[in-house]
């Protein structure tokens, strides 16, 4: 295992993790033993971090995880959650950017993703959502399998789920319906805390003077999302971040003797596996780009790429799994001709819209300069290390999220038809609360009809894979996202707001007309982060689609893909897909 600076302000139980994970966490692939494993999980993020400790629950099942990145173990950027920002562009992101959007007037935009283990879930907003109820049963339908359903899937929202009070113990009661979460399962998850209380009741109270898009919703994770409802986030009652790494890979399940991690090592590809029937597909190359040492390690039962949503097609494409004419453009070696592979990549875009406040107009409370004040920086990091309270046990100060559909009879639906699930589905999601001395109202474009793609321009796994989102190539998502913002704007001028919210500012604030609301969106988009869809499940035997709804990958054997690539609920995901291995091997 590489060795870490030790920061003074590790958690004791962080270093506990440290000296057991000896036992199992390696740093280099030339130090993990040689054993006959069952199951090989490529990418130790959201998604493989659960299949790990859910397999080896099984004591007969050895499991080998293979991550490109770093241990997630004594790093404060993914630890304290008001450190995050800090991860971007850092050795704990993959520096992805998108290839030049038409959309965007040209430019391209970065895109994020998690280089370490617990992949994005240890450097994400950590904002727990869980959607709309009719985004299952769609799911359900498209794919034929009403084992997707929401009423199913309950469960496995259940067994992901460990609901927490906050880091500062205020009562939570009116913020969120108890009945709907658990307390039982692994994710910590906990209601925002009192930092700034007077912007948080102003923005309650702006939701109950509106109504309408705006009312009041008890809980946005109840399967039921539309209105404003407070935020609940992926953070423990301890004040520190709570990733797929923290909660699943925990001392106990790293102790377990069947399951061996090994960070730092990337893998190239996957192979076929030599002396099989038929196309089966359980071995993976790991390559190092300085030298020509080359490893392959094949498992007995199953590999299960969770690189997510750009390293799973990313690896697909250099083991010649792809289309063929594109393949063969690049000479790669065909294995398998499957046209949709990287294709139908869906992300959601977001804007920034901001307001200024009438100085002095609304307590701020005593974090107010944070974003800009080092003095203040430095208290509130003593202030976490000392006991887990101040303004770094959340991302920011953004405490409330709004669902809100366009109009039925908008004449936007009209001309395009309708891409959202149902009528209790959103169109957008607003994300409101102060940043960076604004009081921002966001809005993210959820129901996007754009479609992009995943493709490579190399045969060179080490280069980076073309990102292109398509970000606005559907007409429908301009409007929609300008709908969004005018929403924002209605929100800015609720009765509450008079005498506190002095205008927009930022790219927006000289937009009056359509045409340049248009123009500052497409030179101000960035994304969400929610990239998916590039490995997409379909019915068994359609003539599209990645994988069937059982997730193994269409005419392949043993080869199986569990993330982001599929869709966005990635731990419901990956908790479901234990399940389903689990009762197809049994010993
Ligand atoms: C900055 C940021 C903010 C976000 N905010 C939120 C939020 O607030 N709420 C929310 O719900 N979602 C958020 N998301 C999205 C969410 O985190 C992701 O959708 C989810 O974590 C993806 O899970 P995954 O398992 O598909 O992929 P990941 O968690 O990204 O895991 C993939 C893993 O595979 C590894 N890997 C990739 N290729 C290889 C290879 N060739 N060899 C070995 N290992 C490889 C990666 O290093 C990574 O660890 C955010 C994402 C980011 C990046
Ligand atoms: C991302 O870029 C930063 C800054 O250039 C660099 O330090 C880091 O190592 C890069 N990340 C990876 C995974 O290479
Ligand atoms: C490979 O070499 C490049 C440049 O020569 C260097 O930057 C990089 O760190 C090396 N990578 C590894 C894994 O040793
Ligand atoms: C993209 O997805 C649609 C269904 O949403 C499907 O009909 C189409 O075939 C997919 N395209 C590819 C190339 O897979
Ligand atoms: C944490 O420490 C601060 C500063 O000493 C103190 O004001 C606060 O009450 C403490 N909080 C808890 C929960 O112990
Ligand atoms: C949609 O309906 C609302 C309320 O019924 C009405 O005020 C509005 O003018 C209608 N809009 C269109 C485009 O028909
Ligand atoms: C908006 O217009 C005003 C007055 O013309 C100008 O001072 C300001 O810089 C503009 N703001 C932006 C974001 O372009
Ligand atoms: C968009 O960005 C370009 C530069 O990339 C600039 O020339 C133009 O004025 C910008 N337009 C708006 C509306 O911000
Ligand atoms: C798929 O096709 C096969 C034969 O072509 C058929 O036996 C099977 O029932 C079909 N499965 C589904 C889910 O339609």
């Amino acid at each position: 295992m590489k060795t870490q600076n030790l920061m003074s302000f590790r958690l004791v139980v962080v270093v506990g993790l440290a000296s057991i994970g000896l036992c199992a966490v390696y740093g280099t692939i030339q130090d993990v033993p040689s054993v006959k494993w069952d199951f090989i999980i490529v990418g130790g993020g959201t998604a493989g971090s659960v299949l790990a400790s859910r397999l080896t629950e099984n004591p007969n099942f050895n499991v080998l995880v293979i991550e490109a990145g770093p241990t997630n173990e004594g790093v404060k950027e993914s630890i304290i959650p008001g450190l995050v920002s800090r991860a971007a562009s850092s050795r704990y992101d993959w520096n992805f950017t998108t290839v030049p959007q038409q959309g965007l007037n040209g430019h391209s935009i970065t895109l994020e993703r998690g280089h370490i283990l617990g992949g994005s879930s240890s450097v994400n907003g950590m904002v727990y959502t869980r959607g709309p109820a009719s985004d299952y049963d769609r799911l359900a339908r498209v794919s034929g399998d009403s084992g997707w359903s929401w009423n199913n899937i309950r469960l496995y929202l259940k067994k992901n789920e460990k609901l927490e009070p906050p880091a500062d113990n205020h009562d939570v009661e009116g913020e969120f319906d108890p009945t709907v979460h658990s307390s039982t399962g692994k994710v910590a998850v906990t209601l925002p805390n009192n930092l700034s209380p007077a912007i948080d009741i102003a923005t309650v109270q702006a939701s109950k003077e509106l109504g309408g898009n705006f009312r009041f919703n008890l809980d946005m994770n109840s399967g039921r999302p539309l209105g404003l409802g407070w935020l609940q986030s992926t953070v423990g009652h301890d004040g520190t971040r709570s990733s797929s790494a923290t909660s699943y890979l925990d001392i106990k399940t790293k102790a377990r003797t069947n399951l061996h991690i090994v960070t730092d090592t990337f893998v190239t590809r996957v192979l076929k596996t030599s002396g099989t029937k038929g196309l089966t597909i359980r071995s993976v190359e790991i390559r190092s780009p300085n030298t020509s040492d080359t490893v392959i390690l094949t498992a007995s039962k199953e590999v299960i790429l969770a690189g997510g949503s750009i390293g799973t097609p990313h690896i697909l494409l250099h083991s010649g799994i792809g289309d063929q004419s594109d393949l063969k453009a690049l000479n790669i070696e065909l294995t398998l001709h499957n046209p949709s592979v990287g294709k139908n990549l869906t992300d959601h875009p977001l804007i920034f819209v901001a307001f200024s406040l009438a100085p002095g107009s609304i307590d701020l409370g005593p974090w107010e300069n944070l974003d800009n004040d080092p003095t203040l920086q430095a208290q509130a990091l003593a202030l976490w290390n000392k006991n887990r309270t101040g303004p770094y046990v959340e991302y920011a100060p953004t405490h409330h999220i709004a669902w809100l559909r366009l109009p039925d009879n908008s004449s936007i639906i009209k001309q395009f038809g309708d891409p959202s699930s149902s009528r209790e589905s959103g169109h957008i999601e607003i994300i409101h609360g102060m940043f960076e001395g604004t009081y921002t109202a966001s809005p993210i474009l959820v129901s996007p009809a754009s479609r992009g793609s995943l493709t490579i321009g190399s045969n060179n796994p080490f280069d980076n894979p073309l990102i292109d989102p398509g970000y606005y190539t559907s007409s429908f998502d301009i409007l929609a996202i300008r709908e969004g913002i005018k929403n924002a704007i209605k929100f800015s001028e609720a009765p509450v707001w008079k005498n506190i919210i002095t205008g927009l500012v930022g790219p927006l604030a000289n937009a009056s007309t359509d045409a340049e609301i248009d123009a500052a969106i497409r030179n101000n988009t960035r994304s969400a982060l929610h990239p998916v869809g590039t490995a997409a499940m379909s019915p068994k035997n359609a003539s599209w689609g990645v994988v069937d709804p059982d997730l193994l990958v269409k005419h392949v054997s043993g080869l199986r893909i569990v993330d982001a690539s599929i869709l966005v609920p990635v731990y419901m995901i990956a908790e479901r897909a234990a399940d389903m291995i689990k009762s197809k091997w049994h010993d």
